[in-house]
């Protein structure tokens, strides 16, 4: 009962000042547990997979009431937290995942106090996530009244990025769809072109087969040569090509391909240039790699990540778009219910809506503006080369081991390589190799991916670690080895 006898009304929140104590003294106990976890890492398997008993646990029925908040706690910190992807540890080697960093938990526990809604009106979460896109302008060398968006990642930063493309390619596409041009406008990549660009492409409406995969060359960038003949082709097949999307780091070898070049063939063309830069892109950060970025400043759209090489908790991607006109052609919208106010809240400038398809948002801003103030892009840059440097050494102990075999060269942060066993058939390698890698996830010890590369299995060991160390490479290698002897 309050002072004046009325029961109090139904909240979330804990009641009274016992309540709030209650909870903080849990709180702080979590946080405490979360640093355990973060700071710990090391002396845990790298991944194990969910026992069925830990599966049973989290499953039930839909719960009609509910259960005290420290023994959900519990629950999580014994059937949750043990089984993560992994990705925080630094024999984590697989796909392309950033690590994470002990600064981001408290970001996002603040952000989480805030509870912002970020698609719009006038408040703090705005402002910081105008700032990070201003730094993020700068560091691409991007022009004033660039334009951009934070997103989930990559995927939906190309999806976006395309989607602009698509609606300055054809006039009236809101309003009527691709219409007349269905099945005419075309999309060139190279043939390592992540597979997010071709499901962008069937979102919008253009199809799969609008994207034209061209050869590569040896080092596996774009073959441009083949690029220029495959547009005189579609011309002259009376198609409209549209877009080229230039790799700035290819997911299966960490290629690029040469985007000043590839900026050069759209201005003659008069075709769009995005980039997919998702985690390639942020060689800008680094004097000693930005070369190999050259003309990425060129692009009228760029993607990226910060969760991979800038290690910001999962999930935090950009999109830059040259013209900010372009951007907010595409998507903003503004029904009465969102009109633009001359103050008050529902002022400000051009809202997070008016630049992407979601108007609900996390602040996701936060945390990558804690990354950026906390580290510096120095020392980014610096982890980078780092993370190179190691990729570099554990391609030169696969080279002297006998028995493994370097299946490309090692242009960046990807190792990708396999066991040979004298007498065995490519299929036979292929299966080896696949169970080798299954058996080395399993065995908790590291945890590097798959990839094929000329249709040849290959165990993948990609880098975007910063708590991996040369000692972790040796003790892949040496597993690797052992486990080949038991094969
Ligand atoms: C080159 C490339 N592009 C796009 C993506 C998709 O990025 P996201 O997973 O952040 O959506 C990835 C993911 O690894 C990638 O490596």
């Amino acid at each position: 009962m309050d002072e004046v006898g009325l029961e109090p009304g139904l909240t979330l929140d804990p009641v009274g000042a016992e309540g709030w104590a209650e909870f903080r003294a849990l709180a702080h106990r979590v946080l405490d547990e979360a640093l355990d976890f973060t700071e710990k890492v090391r002396e845990r398997p790298v991944w194990q997979p969910v026992p069925a008993e830990s599966a049973l646990r989290v499953a039930g029925e839909l719960p009609q009431e509910g259960t005290p908040l420290e023994a959900l706690c519990t629950e999580v910190t014994e059937t949750i937290l043990p089984y993560a992807t992994g990705n925080v540890h630094p024999r984590f080697l697989g796909w392309v995942h950033g690590s994470g960093q002990p600064g981001n938990l408290l970001a996002e526990m603040l952000a989480s106090a805030m509870n912002a809604n970020c698609g719009g009106r006038d408040h703090g979460a705005i402002y910081v996530e105008r700032q990070v896109l201003e730094w993020c302008r700068q560091l691409f060398g991007f022009p004033e009244g660039t334009s951009g968006l934070l997103v989930s990642g990559t995927s939906m930063g190309n999806l976006i990025g395309l989607a602009v493309a698509r609606n300055e390619a054809v006039a009236g596409m809101r309003a009527a769809g691709v219409g007349a041009m269905r099945g005419r406008l075309t999309v060139y990549a190279s043939s390592e072109v992540h597979d997010s660009v071709a499901k962008a492409l069937e979102l919008l409406g253009l199809g799969a087969e609008a994207l034209r995969r061209v050869a590569v060359t040896d080092a596996f960038g774009m073959d441009v040569t083949a690029l220029r003949e495959r547009i005189r082709e579609d011309r002259a097949a009376g198609l409209q090509p549209m877009c080229v999307v230039g790799c700035a780091g290819t997911v299966n070898t960490g290629a690029f391909d040469g985007l000043e070049e590839l900026a050069a063939v759209c201005r003659e063309e008069g075709l769009w240039f995005h980039v997919d830069g998702a985690f390639g892109g942020l060689c800008r950060m680094s004097e000693a790699k930005r070369g190999l970025v050259r003309g990425i400043e060129l692009a009228d759209s760029l993607a990226f990540d910060f969760h991979k090489w800038m290690h910001v908790q999962y999930d935090a991607g950009c999109v830059l778009v040259r013209r900010a006109g372009a951007q907010y052609a595409a998507f903003s919208m503004r029904p009465p219910y969102l009109a633009h106010a001359s103050g008050g809240l529902g002022g400000g400038m051009e809202w997070p809506c008016d630049l992407g398809p979601e108007l609900s948002r996390s602040f996701r801003a936060l945390k990558v503006w804690f990354a950026f103030r906390e580290n510096g892009v120095r020392k980014f840059g610096a982890l980078i080369e780092q993370n190179c440097a190691l990729a570099e050494y554990l391609g030169e102990r696969v080279v002297r081991e006998t028995r493994l075999e370097l299946m490309t060269p090692v242009t960046l942060q990807i190792v990708c390589f396999r066991v040979k066993w004298e007498g065995a058939s490519e299929a036979e390698l292929d299966a080896r190799n696949e169970r080798l890698l299954i058996w080395l996830q399993e065995s908790g010890v590291a945890a590097p991916s798959s990839t094929r590369i000329g249709g040849r299995f290959a165990i993948r060991v990609n880098v975007t670690n910063h708590r991996t160390r040369r000692e972790d490479l040796d003790v892949v290698v040496g597993k690797v080895l052992e486990l080949a002897g038991s094969f």
